[in-house]
């Protein structure tokens, strides 16, 4: 749905000419005026070795790397090592290629001591939790600039694979379960780091939803329901922010590895929504020259595929099809114009001098993402905490004496003056030595005796529940940090707390009365002790700014408005998979997931099977309250909803009302529909019109290849949560086909 009511809190700053970078194609908007054209005439030129240096990237040099030695392929003066090296080729204005992980900020492969760091901007399950386009968008305009700042052009960015299972460590990378959030959230990150003059991702394309053995993992769904789920995320997104590149996953789906899908890339992504931007591998996901007639036009990371696969297909294999005619011309020049339309489009090949980056500026954005990325799950009264009483504080557990936690893998960002501590965990496979419990500076304790002068903080570490009692019992309040590390490469067993947090929670809740729980996780978690702590705070992995934004959501300073954008389910048998297959089998063995939920994930999920989870899709508290009324709903080719939200409370907050459908002719269908973030004063009211994006209100039709709306009625909901509905209604649509 289009937001009408704009009301997306940001962080205002007046930039410099350098910031904004000020070459041709940043003063037009970011936009070539006929980058097919330019494209078309610069490959011409070039000759049949130019063409496959292009084809191929390089992994940058780690020592220590499992990829290996320094590839003398990387340019002796190379100064920033990146996670792909592509030469360009100077004779012809095409810069080199450098792309950078990830989503996050700059990441600094390998954790290289010449690196000074980068911004570690929140996870995107939190920035998935502000509802909020426009903060991502500023950061996307932030990671871009960063990246620049070091010469890289393509930022691997735009993670927007659905959280289709808590245990998927990777969630954190990820926005939401929901594709139409995911779509609004990924497209705006696009736009910002496009916006920049660098070339932006989408991905995993698709269904990298469990990181279980994932390069042997065949991801098995209905076609129809791929179209209305993880294709219609990336569908919407495409649409809305025309990302240079995509990026396919690591798993199979329906038997074809994603990067060798011929009918997904072919013939979705580029013949059916005319994708006309580059698709590239995941680093290690090209086994095969044959991807190259299937739709990919980039290999990644080559020497990671030499590692797995034993060979660089598109180094090797590609040129002698290409001698012996298995690869047409024809298809070597498109894949070389679609990597060049996509540097051209955002003006990468016009660069300025590289934009100073401002770090305070750059905090302040990513301080403003964790606030708004705050769920306040739990609330019984005791929150907010008063910040001028002489209290005595019990902080428990969690490192919250060093650092807040990140999530691990490629999208883990070194911030600048680096981790406060970093605690090796391990495990098997490749990203074993990458799963570790990193912490990011300033302590939640610092930020909380800042937050609270008058209080006495005491820390206990949490190291044992009767060590943890003991300070409990003697404070006025206690505040409980609990954290699970989550990350690439590994899924978890179960959804509960490590290292025995649970029973350190029960034991300090039995010393002292006023317990509250923060929790710093990637995924929902199970809490067998919910029933007797005051508050849950659901902090997810804030960044570099979160022990700040935590302890002003604690204090009041911030009246949180995160909405969580994944389901909680009571437990995993509610969820469509209790049991996750291949979980415990060893790294390399083969294992199919089928996804038969389809489309129906998360809160679609429990709405079919009728179970209500522990927290709903959309759940978020506030400090103030909202009334919501003039709720009207208009039918016809599509849904308009309109209301006018009030804040009744004393304080100032933003709220995030949901437009759900909730049932289709023939059957109950649970919808996303549109969602506002708005701001507003005490007594302050906004009308907000919300309009449905029609193919959320239609299946697909596979026999036709096109989106259906069954004539007749739909029910239409208001709400504060997907299992919240305030108002409800009925309209008629009208019945057709469209689009594709
Ligand atoms: C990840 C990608 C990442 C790439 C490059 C892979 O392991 O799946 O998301 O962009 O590495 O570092």
């Amino acid at each position: 749905m289009s937001t009408t009511a704009d009301e997306q809190k940001t962080v205002a700053r007046t930039r410099t000419a350098g910031e904004r970078g000020d070459h041709p194609a940043l003063t037009n908007g970011g936009i070539e005026d006929d980058p097919d054209l330019r494209a078309r005439e610069l490959e011409q030129q070039m000759t049949d070795d130019e063409r496959f240096s292009l084809v191929i990237s390089i992994f940058g040099y780690i020592p220590g790397s499992a990829v290996g030695p320094r590839d003398p392929r990387l340019p002796p003066d190379l100064k920033n090592m990146s996670a792909g090296y592509t030469p360009g080729v100077p004779r012809l204005g095409i810069p080199p290629i450098q792309s950078s992980d990830a989503s996050m900020g700059i990441t600094n492969p390998g954790y290289r001591p010449e690196d000074e760091g980068a911004t570690a901007y929140p996870s995107l399950i939190s920035l998935g939790s502000s509802f909020n386009p426009e903060v991502v968008r500023q950061g996307g305009e932030a990671i871009a600039r960063e990246a620049r700042s070091r010469g890289f052009n393509v930022q691997l960015a735009g993670g927007c694979n659905l959280a289709r299972d808590p245990r998927n460590g990777r969630n954190f990378e990820y926005f939401s379960e929901d594709p139409y959030l995911s779509a609004v959230l990924a497209a705006a990150q696009v736009n910002g780091i496009q916006s920049q003059g660098v070339v932006s991702t989408l991905k995993h394309f698709t269904l990298n939803c469990n990181e279980t053995n994932r390069h042997w993992l065949d991801a098995i769904i209905d076609p129809a329901a791929h179209r209305e789920s993880d294709l219609l995320t990336f569908q919407i997104a495409i649409e809305r922010s025309r990302p240079g590149s995509i990026m396919t996953s690591y798993n199979k789906i329906n038997g074809e590895y994603a990067g060798g899908n011929g009918p997904l890339l072919n013939g979705v992504l580029k013949n059916a929504w005319g994708y006309e931007g580059y698709v590239m591998s995941d680093w290690g996901a090209t086994p095969d020259w044959e991807f190259a007639l299937r739709g990919l036009d980039q290999e990644s990371g080559v020497q990671a595929d030499r590692l797995l696969w034993g060979k660089e297909p598109f180094t090797e294999d590609l040129r002698a099809a290409y001698l012996d005619g298995r690869l047409p011309r024809e298809r070597l020049s498109d894949m070389v114009r679609r990597i060049l339309r996509s540097l051209l489009a955002v003006g990468a090949d016009r660069w300025g001098p590289a934009p100073a980056v401002d770090e305070a500026w750059h905090n302040a954005i990513a301080l403003e993402g964790a606030r708004q990325g705050i769920v306040l799950l739990e609330n019984d009264g005791v929150l907010p905490i008063p910040a001028d009483e002489p209290l005595k504080i019990a902080l428990i557990g969690g490192y919250a004496q060093q650092g807040v936690v990140s999530g691990t893998g490629s999208g883990a960002v070194a911030p600048l003056g680096g981790f406060a501590a970093m605690i090796r965990i391990g495990g098997a496979g490749v990203m074993g030595k990458h799963r570790n419990l990193y912490l990011l500076p300033p302590s939640p304790l610092q930020a909380l005796k800042e937050q609270f002068p008058r209080a006495e903080i005491d820390f206990d570490p949490g190291y044992t529940p009767a060590e943890a009692a003991l300070t409990a019992r003697r404070s006025d309040l206690a505040i409980v940090f609990a954290i699970r590390v989550e990350g690439e490469g590994y899924d978890l067993p179960d959804l509960s707390l490590p290292w025995g947090q649970d029973a350190v929670i029960e034991a300090v809740a039995a010393a002292n009365p006023n317990t509250l729980v923060v929790l710093q996780t990637g995924n929902p978690v199970t809490m067998p002790w919910r029933d007797r702590v005051r508050a849950i705070v659901q902090a997810w992995y804030p960044g570099q700014a979160g022990a700040q934004a935590i302890a002003e959501v604690l204090s009041g300073k911030v009246n949180p408005s995160g909405r969580t954008p994944i389901t909680w389910p009571k437990s995993l048998a509610d969820t469509p998979r209790p049991e996750l297959p291949g979980l415990g089998t060893p790294w390399g063995t083969p294992v199919a997931i089928e996804y038969h939920e389809g489309a129906e994930i998360g809160y679609r999920w429990h709405a079919k099977q009728g179970t209500s989870p522990l927290y709903a899709f959309g759940h978020g508290l506030s400090y103030t309250r909202f009334d919501y009324r003039d709720f009207d709903a208009v039918g016809g080719d599509t849904i308009t909803a309109s209301f006018t939200v009030t804040n009744t409370g004393d304080r100032a907050g933003a709220d995030v009302p949901q437009v759900y459908l909730t049932a289709a002719p023939r059957e109950p269908r649970m919808r996303l529909l549109g969602f506002s973030r708005v701001a507003l004063e005490p007594g302050e009211s906004r009308h907000v019109t919300l309009t449905a994006d029609p193919r959320l209100l239609a299946r697909f039709d596979g026999s036709r290849q096109q989106w259906r709306i069954d004539a007749g009625d739909h029910e239409v909901m208001l709400g504060r949560a997907a299992d919240a509905p305030v108002e409800r209604a009925v309209v008629e649509l009208n019945g057709r086909y469209f689009g594709v």
